[in-house]
């Protein structure tokens, strides 16, 4: 027994691949092995005899289990890292991966509000659906009235005798005046940039769908200077140099005095000189008091000025771009310059 326990230990020390590690397995203590054919004979032994033997014969057979346990799962980590390396995929070059840019028009529209909440304002959204009223008459402009055909509306419903029945598109985002001074009253202090709709012939210049921003401000004591103030900020912040800017007299039915706000503007043609020209920017003008009234803010105790301009036409402007359709026409060789 004592040589049986001598080789078995050196075979098991020189079991260097996990074939080798099977075959002891097999030889030592597998169901024909020799410590099994032992431990079988033990049975014609006699009492004092098995008493000797028998624990010992346990405990070698336990050693040589656990070694071989331990060496087992050291050859089977080893092989399985092997594998590992060599079956090893790359996951990530399956799909070409690339960073993501913001769209220019989201991007300007960022720094738009930054520089209006810098300004104390809040950035107010409403529902792209709106009733007639929201979007008209609420806002001066009664069905009767020729500004309506300024804007060509898409009309989800408009079979309802009443106007706050009567479903549209909403025309521009100057409808949230009307939501928020309806809920908040005066003051207020808000630009609202957003999605609209007009039912236009899409070309070069126009979408039928685009983006305005529209600002409200309504206080005690607002007057013409504190519009010009704001919105020779806001341009020069946005161009990043002082904008020279003009104001005309322009037609809205929800302001008076009403004004159309040009800029002057310095580009490049396509011949690559330097050139400069007015540019028609925004409507603005001293909320009227109807609509005040409309909202159940006293045109007695508070006045207030408001504007809309276009920003989809400012991102046009600002990175020199065409054609609208291109904004929207996800082409990646397009986007990716912003
Ligand atoms: N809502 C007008 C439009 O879509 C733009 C506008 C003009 C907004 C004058 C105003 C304003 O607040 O005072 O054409």
């Amino acid at each position: 027994m004592c040589h049986f326990e001598k080789k078995a230990r050196e075979v098991l020390g020189r079991c260097d691949v996990l074939e080798k590690l099977l075959a002891f397995e097999k030889d030592f203590l597998g169901k024909k092995g020799d410590l099994t054919s032992f431990l079988k004979e033990l049975k014609s032994l006699s009492a004092e005899d098995k008493k000797k033997i028998g624990p010992k014969l346990q405990s070698i057979r336990t050693e040589l289990t656990q070694v071989l346990y331990l060496k087992k799962t050291a050859f089977e980590s080893e092989a399985l890292e092997k594998q590992l390396q060599s079956d090893w995929i790359d996951v990530t070059k399956a799909y070409n991966l690339q960073n993501g840019n913001i769209h220019p028009v989201a991007l300007l529209q960022r720094r738009i509000e930054t520089i209006f909440t810098s300004m104390g304002f809040e950035v107010a959204d409403g529902p792209e659906v709106e009733t007639e009223w929201n979007n008209f008459d609420a806002l001066n402009i009664p069905s009767t009235h020729p500004a309506r055909d300024m804007q060509d509306t898409f009309w989800i419903g408009s079979d309802a005798s009443d106007s706050k029945h009567n479903v549209v598109l909403r025309t521009h985002t100057s409808n949230i005046q009307i939501r928020s001074m309806l809920r908040d009253g005066a003051p207020v202090r808000i630009i609202v940039p957003g999605r609209v709709y007009r039912n236009e012939a899409v070309d070069m210049t126009h979408d039928a769908t685009f983006y305005q921003v529209e600002g409200l401000l309504v206080d005690k004591g607002i007057s013409l200077a504190h519009l010009k103030g704001t919105i020779e900020t806001m341009l020069q912040r946005l161009f990043e140099k002082k904008i020279k800017i003009r104001f005309r007299p322009g037609y809205f039915p929800f302001v008076e005095p009403g004004l159309e706000v040009d800029i002057w503007f310095e580009f490049i043609d396509k011949s690559g000189r330097k050139r400069s020209r007015w540019l028609e920017f925004m409507g603005a003008g001293m909320v009227h008091p109807n609509v005040l009234k409309n909202c159940d803010v006293d045109p007695d105790v508070y006045s207030g000025f408001a504007f809309g301009f276009g920003l989809t036409r400012l991102a046009m402007l600002r990175y020199g771009i065409d054609d609208i359709r291109l904004l929207f026409s996800h082409k990646k060789e397009f986007l990716t310059q912003f």
